[in-house]
C-alpha cells in the first residue's frame, strides 16, 4: 500500500474577499483566466475537465481545450460521435472544471451543451495546421482500433490524398451556455473562499458563499 495521508498543502497565495466579487461572474473567470495565461509555470490555462453523464447515468471526466471564451459561455471542439458526443446527445447536462495549481484556484463550471453552428465549425477546423486536420478526419475517436499502426497508416493514406480536404460531418465544436459557476480559492486552516455565482430566470446572477 502506498499511504499519501501525509500530504498536506498549506495554501496561502491568494483570496476571494466579498469586496472582490462582481456582479458578473465571467468578469471574474477572465481575470482568473488572465492570471494564468501570465502564469509560467501554467503550460494550458486553457484546460480543463469536462464531465459528461451517459444515458446509463454513468459519469465520465475527460480533459479537453476550451478553444473560445464567448458571451455566455465555452466553445470546445471534438468528434460528435465520441463517448463525450454519445453522451451529450442524450443529456446535454454538463460540469467542467479548470484547476491551476500554482494559483491554488480551482473553477467549476455548470452548463448545457448544444452543436455551433457548421460555418462556425468549418471556421475554426480550416484554421488548424494541415496535420491537425489530417487527424481529425482519421481518428474515429474512442472507436477501439487494432493497432497504432493502423492509425498511422490510415492518417498517411489520408495524407496522400490530401488535396481537396472537407471536415468530416462528425466533428465539429460544442457551445457550453454556462449557468453556474463556482470559484475557488485555497486558503490556509483549509478555510477556503468557495464563491457560487447562479443564473436566474431574468439573466442576472445570485451569489452565495459556500462553506468549504
Ligand atoms: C491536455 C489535453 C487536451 C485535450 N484536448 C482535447 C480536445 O480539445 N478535444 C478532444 O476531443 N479531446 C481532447 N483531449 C483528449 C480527451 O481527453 C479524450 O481522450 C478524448 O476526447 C476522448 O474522450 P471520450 O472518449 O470520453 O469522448 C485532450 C486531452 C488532453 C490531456
Amino acid at each position: 500500500m502506498k499511504d499519501f495521508s501525509d500530504y498536506r498543502k498549506n495554501y496561502s497565495k491568494s483570496s476571494l474577499l466579498d469586496h472582490e466579487i462582481v456582479k458578473d461572474p465571467f468578469v471574474l473567470f477572465k481575470s482568473w483566466l488572465k492570471m494564468a495565461e501570465d502564469d509560467s509555470q501554467i503550460d494550458e490555462p486553457n484546460a480543463m475537465t469536462l464531465s459528461t453523464v451517459n444515458d446509463k447515468n454513468e459519469p465520465r471526466n475527460r480533459v479537453v481545450l476550451m478553444k473560445m471564451l464567448k458571451k455566455n459561455g465555452i466553445v470546445f471542439f471534438t468528434n460528435y460521435e465520441s463517448k463525450k458526443g454519445d453522451a451529450i446527445k442524450k443529456n446535454h447536462n454538463v460540469c467542467i472544471s479548470f484547476f491551476w495549481p500554482s494559483l491554488e484556484k480551482q473553477i467549476i463550471i455548470n452548463g448545457i451543451c448544444s452543436k455551433i453552428s457548421k460555418k462556425e465549425s468549418d471556421d475554426y477546423f480550416y484554421s488548424r495546421p494541415l496535420d491537425s486536420q489530417l487527424g481529425a478526419i482519421s481518428s474515429d475517436q474512442s472507436k477501439e482500433i487494432p493497432s497504432r499502426e493502423y492509425l498511422e497508416k490510415k492518417f498517411n493514406e489520408i495524407k496522400i490524398n490530401s488535396s481537396n480536404i472537407i471536415r468530416p460531418n462528425n466533428w465539429g465544436g460544442f457551445f457550453i451556455n454556462i449557468n453556474e459557476f463556482e470559484f475557488w480559492q485555497g486558503r490556509s486552516n483549509r478555510l477556503h473562499d468557495r464563491i457560487v455565482f447562479s443564473k436566474s430566470n431574468n439573466d442576472s446572477w445570485i451569489t452565495k458563499r459556500l462553506s468549504p
